[in-house]
């Protein structure tokens, strides 16, 4: 790495940016085959510029000493652009064309896509025991039958899946009322995989057996879920910080925003969840994550403790 600066700096042209180098010597060093072990370093200026960026694009704060997620999550996308260092692979971003596209790219290799079918169950059972039936009673009696649900940070499809199975489960309790399920996160590759609605062993480990049997056929020992239930489920890609786009899901019912917040600094948080309060209805609610709180963050919602669990109500 030091070879290698000294070389760029010694062969730079008079008042020429550092980054663009002589085309010989830039040549050799994008060609340079890259040693297995050889991993490459951020510099702290590259690591305040590409956090920055990051934390524009989507709210997720890369704290200081998380140099190596970069450097580990980042390596490969170095790799595809011919970056040998993170100095260039920056200047790459705001410079080059294709550096907007790129931008994209990275923001999703700093997404944590964590899932699985039935993830924090209590959540589920109180969704089924008590807010759809006092939802159902309420909408019948209201001149539009229809319950809108959004899973917010949907990543690979599980959360709004198990929605979807669930209303399936639910669907003699629910006639007469239709029940609408957006889908949306910031990643489009996991969209793309939620789209295609074919699982592994360990994300359907918690589906009950019968349900398993019922919503799911395992073919060459994968699991494709049933046309029922992926029909049911509406996807998008959404980012939840930018909040001219969220417009699109207003009037909800019922917000599931879950392990997303985590990832966001207290100004992002506070960003996010006025946008969820917004896009709900009176009435309607808003589940966090079991490892996420609302206190600091909003007062605008009215905690309510349930038989199965906490959720928060828009009043
Ligand atoms: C850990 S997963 C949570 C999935 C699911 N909600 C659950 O609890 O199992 C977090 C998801 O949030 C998404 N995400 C991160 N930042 C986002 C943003 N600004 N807007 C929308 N989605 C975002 C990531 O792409 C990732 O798929």
């Amino acid at each position: 790495m030091i070879r290698t600066r000294m070389s760029v700096l010694f062969l730079r042209k008079k008042g020429s940016n550092p980054l663009t180098l002589i085309p010989p010597v830039n040549d050799y060093l994008r060609s340079r085959p890259m040693r297995r072990e050889e991993k490459i370093r951020i510099d702290a200026k590259s690591f305040r510029n590409l956090s920055k960026i990051i934390y524009e694009r989507s709210g997720i704060h890369v704290m200081e000493g998380k140099e190596y997620l970069l450097e580990n999550r980042l390596a490969n996308r170095l790799k595809v652009n011919n970056c040998k260092s993170f100095e260039e692979y920056d200047y790459f971003l705001r410079y080059e064309p294709g550096g907007e596209k790129e931008i994209t790219r990275m923001v999703e290799c700093i997404t944590t896509n964590e899932t699985y079918f039935f993830r924090e169950k209590s959540h589920f059972t109180m969704l089924r025991e008590e807010i759809l039936p006092q939802l159902i009673a309420k909408k019948r009696t209201s001149g539009n039958p229809t319950i809108r649900i959004w899973s917010a940070a949907s990543s690979t499809g599980e959360e709004p899946y198990t929605i979807s199975i669930l209303v399936e489960e639910m669907k003699k309790e629910l006639s007469g009322v239709r029940v609408e399920i957006l889908a949306s996160d910031i990643n489009n590759s996991v969209i793309r995989a939620a789209r295609r609605g074919i699982y592994g062993d360990n994300t359907v480990r918690h589906v009950p057996p019968d349900i398993r049997m019922r919503y799911f056929r395992k073919i060459d020992g994968r699991y494709h879920l049933d046309e029922r239930i992926k029909s049911r489920v509406r996807f998008a890609r959404l980012n939840l910080v930018d909040e001219n786009r969220l417009r699109i899901a207003a009037g909800m019912d019922i917000i599931f925003c879950k392990n997303v917040l985590i990832y966001f600094d207290l100004a992002a948080k506070k960003k996010v969840v006025d946008s969820l309060y917004d896009s709900l209805l009176p009435g309607g609610y808003l589940l966090i994550g079991k490892s996420e709180a609302l206190h600091d963050i909003s007062r605008a919602f009215h905690p309510v403790k349930m038989r199965n669990g906490l959720v928060f109500q828009k009043e």
